[in-house]
């Protein structure tokens, strides 16, 4: 092993200070995880009353580009990580020079634009659906036609919660032209990609993490339901077969040694209707489809960042119990003519093992994720009934 070799895989141990690229519920979680481990955090975020404000020793506020501040996040952390995707490989490169960044800048920079990363991903083998990368409304139109008619475009860069997106095809009757042109729109009129809808048997996702020694360790797969393209419930572990749990597994662990991984890294698959697995997108980051790690199994996914990005080893993830959440969006702070209502939390905490995770925003908007539920069960059926049970009574 080369000395820079051996420096990169000396565990970070705690009291020192990790630093996280934004201050979301993402970044709130893995906070409380290290706290709890004894750390420090500082995180950057350009909202000063960001989810994890509340929870950390300091907040730099400052943009997703601000090299400048990122390199003093840095100076002032041991290590320094991310929750969100759009941060600028600038400011990735800045911080850098100062702690090591994980995971780093070159697998982000691929992840963070959609056509670089499915190219990437058909280039390394890996399954995905059919897709055009499109940078005109001509090349939409184009790309459209060729995928059959049915399909979901979204922008490279920046979406998220099915925002940047557009989908044609699925009315009947509708124009061809006019769903063209307001998919260009949604997608912001910039570089973006059309993607083959696929007949969906159900969603899935496999978190792995890999740490800078080179030891992996990939959950259970989980299954997620969608509405509206937003994530409204998932379950651990998911029901599958154990082979196709064991493939999608194999995956996730290949595309982290690909990239060699240093940190944790979300897997987005569907599994079709006919009984194959494609990647929808990967996550270098936690991932809302895994709040129920925390409960399902003996490592959380914020604890196995941790441990993962401070070289420690990294801890166990199969099922200790089923265990389900419930996404809670704005709307449930709204009622019908917008007015804000307080939402029903001592019903829903009457459901016997019900847990409440709230993330200290204070403007609810529609769509807006604002807090989950999260319930336990004897088998995952039990743990989601549970869960949207206590989700009704809110
Ligand atoms: N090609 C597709 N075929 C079928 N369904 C799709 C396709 N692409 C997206 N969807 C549906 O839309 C959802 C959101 O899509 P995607 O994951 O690409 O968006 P996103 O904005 O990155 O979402 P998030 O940030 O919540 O993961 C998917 O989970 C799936 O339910
Ligand atoms: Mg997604």
């Amino acid at each position: 092993m080369s000395a820079s070799e051996v420096k990169r895989t000396i565990p970070i141990l705690p009291g020192a200070t990790i630093g996280i690229f934004g201050g979301g519920q993402l970044g709130r979680m893995t906070a409380m995880a290290a706290r709890g481990m004894g750390y420090r955090i500082q995180v950057l975020d350009p909202d000063p009353a960001c989810p994890a404000r509340f929870v950390v020793d300091g907040c730099i506020e400052a943009g997703w580009d601000d090299s400048r501040e990122a390199a003093n996040l840095a100076r002032g952390c041991d290590v320094v990580t991310l929750e969100i995707e759009q941060i600028s490989i600038a400011s990735m490169e800045a911080a850098a020079n100062f702690a090591p960044v994980r995971p780093g800048g070159a697998m982000l920079a691929i992840i963070q634009d959609r056509i670089e990363q499915k190219d990437w991903l058909r280039r390394n083998g890996f399954p995905i659906g059919d897709y055009r990368a499109v940078r005109s409304l001509d090349e939409l139109r184009t790309a459209i036609g060729e995928l059959g008619g049915r399909c979901f475009c979204k922008s490279a860069t920046g979406g998220y919660d099915g925002r940047g997106q557009g989908k044609v095809g699925f009315k009947p009757g509708a124009d061809a032209e006019v769903e063209a042109r307001d998919a260009w729109a949604a997608l912001g009129e910039g570089a973006g990609v059309a993607e083959k809808a696929v007949e969906l048997e159900r969603e899935i996702s496999v978190l792995v993490a890999r740490s800078p020694a080179g030891e992996v360790k990939v959950y259970p797969p989980a299954w997620n339901h969608h509405e509206e393209q937003i994530l409204a419930w998932s379950v651990m572990p998911a029901p599958l077969s154990d082979a196709m749990a064991a493939e999608a597994r194999a995956i996730a662990e290949a595309i982290a040694d690909t990239f060699q991984l240093e940190g944790i890294l979300a897997v987005e698959l569907f599994c079709t209707t006919d009984g194959k697995l494609l990647i929808n997108e990967l996550a270098p980051r936690p991932h809302n489809s895994y709040h129920a790690s925390e409960r399902a199994c003996a490592t959380s996914q914020f604890e196995q960042l941790v441990r993962a990005v401070c070289c420690l080893p990294l801890g166990d993830v199969e099922i200790v119990q089923p265990a389900a959440i419930a996404n809670l969006l704005g709307d449930l702070w709204l009622d019908a003519a917008g007015a804000t209502r307080e939402p029903h939390f001592d019903a829903a905490l009457a459901v016997p093992g019900v847990r409440l995770h709230l993330y200290e925003k204070h403007r609810p908007r529609r769509g807006r994720k604002m807090g989950h539920l999260s319930a336990v069960g004897k088998t995952p059926e039990e743990a989601v009934e549970l869960v949207l049970r206590a989700k009704a009574l809110l």
